[in-house]
């Protein structure tokens, strides 16, 4: 099954070439200040995949920077992993919120706006060449299964068309989590998946 099928004839040729052109579209839905762009390394070992911009990162036009990103970081730290080896990106380049007063509130991509940035995606793992990718949350592991995934059940080892995946929680379900015991059990088993992905992109090597 071709999980990308609507990628065009003329897709770029290079990683910088794609870059350009999602760093030039306009945002599916308008507001976002700019298209963030994955960063790290071409053939890094592991590609970590998120939702979407959030709001520090539509800012400063760079993945995972906010809070659920300074959890992200802390928590591969913890487990093992080299976050300057590691490639971030996420399944939609650019924000979506609703203005409350003067805050921006995240707003989850529909389904069909995820569909509408995957061919970048798929794109952008073909020229990075990862060993592992791994979905972090349910938006991610849809644009890389191209089916709506439950990330509690389906938690683990999967395949994501000819590419090895890992399915895990995305950081701001941690953060979001309001008593403090629920969010200390979460985080370690958050670990605990970060840790196997280490093991596993180690084995790969
Ligand atoms: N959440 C994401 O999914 N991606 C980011 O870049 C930041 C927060």
């Amino acid at each position: 099954m071709d999980l990308f099928a609507n990628t065009p004839p003329d897709a770029p040729k290079s990683l910088a070439e794609l870059n350009r052109l999602i760093a030039a579209s306009e945002p599916l839905v308008p507001g976002a200040t700019q298209a963030v762009l994955g960063e790290g390394p071409v053939h890094a070992p592991i590609a970590f995949v998120g939702e979407q911009p959030g709001d520090q990162e539509d800012v400063q036009g760079r993945p995972f920077v906010g809070p659920a990103g300074q959890l992200l970081h802390r928590a591969m730290e913890e487990a093992g992993i080299d976050g300057s080896k590691a490639y971030v990106t996420n399944a939609v380049k650019h924000f979506k919120f609703e203005l409350r007063g003067k805050r921006r509130i995240h707003q989850k991509p529909s389904a069909g706006e995820v569909k509408h940035y995957r061919w970048w995606l798929d794109l952008e793992l073909d020229f990075i060449g990862p060993k592992l990718v791994v979905a972090l949350g349910g938006t991610a592991a849809l644009a890389l299964a191209g089916k709506p995934v439950s990330v509690m059940k389906e938690r683990g080892e999967t395949v994501f068309g000819h590419r090895r995946g890992y399915i895990t929680m995305h950081p701001s379900f941690l953060l979001r989590i309001p008593d403090e015991a629920g969010k200390r059990a979460a985080y370690a088993d958050f670990l605990t998946d970060l840790r196997r992905i280490h093991d596993l992109a180690e084995q790969a090597a």
